[in-house]
């Protein structure tokens, strides 16, 4: 079944949706054929594929590229790719075209980008001129340095913050909305308010949907993940001890073997 933005909006309510990131195509491939709804080209590429402290330093010409790569993998999941840092802060007219270009040259169905009632003009322009918006809000990584990794929703003020802050995307248009690190509760209530889905990570199990980050999910980083982590697999682990078995059979001469070799 292909997935559409319409549908992603009616999964409101319904049962919880499952969404995840993707960088390249192998593993786009891999999210696509287990029926997985929403595939992010998340700029959290910056940091778990490209080695980046953060996700400041991903760029448009990173972004389009590793968009390209998930839409050859994928056949049915919408494809929603992240504006980067500065790609759309500067004035409406540059957003618009850098949000165009995932569309029109990357194969991309929707954009992400962060920000509340502050983007929500930009999100009307986006979503008028024919481009679908995931909204972000919680922890917003491209801020950190301004505002932090600290989870939000703890005090009453910024869960008044919060709230208009759905409400806001919510009536420009956005078609879902990405809760990084809010309060449980906090998330809860945004859920009730809110008429698209929230789709939480580190936001508790009241959520419309959940996203995870695919090389957490599995389990292709190791050491400490952050609380919200749930590993599904030990992709470093039984890499590495791969990689090692490769290496003691080319030293001992066991690989390649009669069946790898050509006659
Ligand atoms: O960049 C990303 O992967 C994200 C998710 C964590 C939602 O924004």
């Amino acid at each position: 079944m292909k997935w559409t933005v319409k549908k992603i909006r009616e999964s409101k309510g319904k049962e919880p949706l499952p969404t995840i990131t993707a960088y390249d195509a192998i593993t786009a491939r891999m999210a696509d054929e287990t029926g997985m709804p929403l595939i992010l080209v998340g700029d959290s590429l910056g940091t778990t594929s490209l080695g980046f402290e953060t996700t400041v330093p991903v760029t448009m010409e990173i972004m389009l590229h590793h968009t390209k790569a998930v839409r050859k993998g994928a056949k049915n999941s919408l494809i929603v790719a992240d504006l980067p840092f500065l790609s759309y802060q500067i004035n409406d007219d540059e957003a618009i075209r850098n949000a165009g270009r995932f569309l029109q040259e990357a194969g991309a169905d929707a954009v992400k980008l962060e920000g509340g009632e502050m983007r929500a003009p930009l999100i009307k322009k986006l979503v008028d001129n024919g481009i679908p918006v995931m909204a972000h809000l919680g922890v917003l990584p491209q801020s950190v340095k301004e505002s932090g990794y600290a989870a939000k929703g703890r005090t009453d003020e910024d869960f008044e913050r919060l709230k208009k802050d759905i409400l806001a995307v919510n009536n420009a248009g956005a078609f879902c909305v990405v809760l990084e690190c809010v309060t449980s509760d906090a998330a809860c209530e945004l859920t009730k308010i809110s008429t698209i889905p929230t789709i939480g990570i580190g936001s508790g199990n009241g959520c419309d949907g959940q996203i995870i980050v695919i090389s957490d999910l599995l389990g292709m980083i190791e050491g400490p993940v952050p609380k919200f982590v749930k590993k599904y697999a030990e992709f470093a682990s039984t890499g590495k001890s791969a990689i090692e078995d490769f290496i003691a059979d080319v030293k001992s001469r066991v690989y390649p073997g009669e069946e790898h070799t050509y006659k």
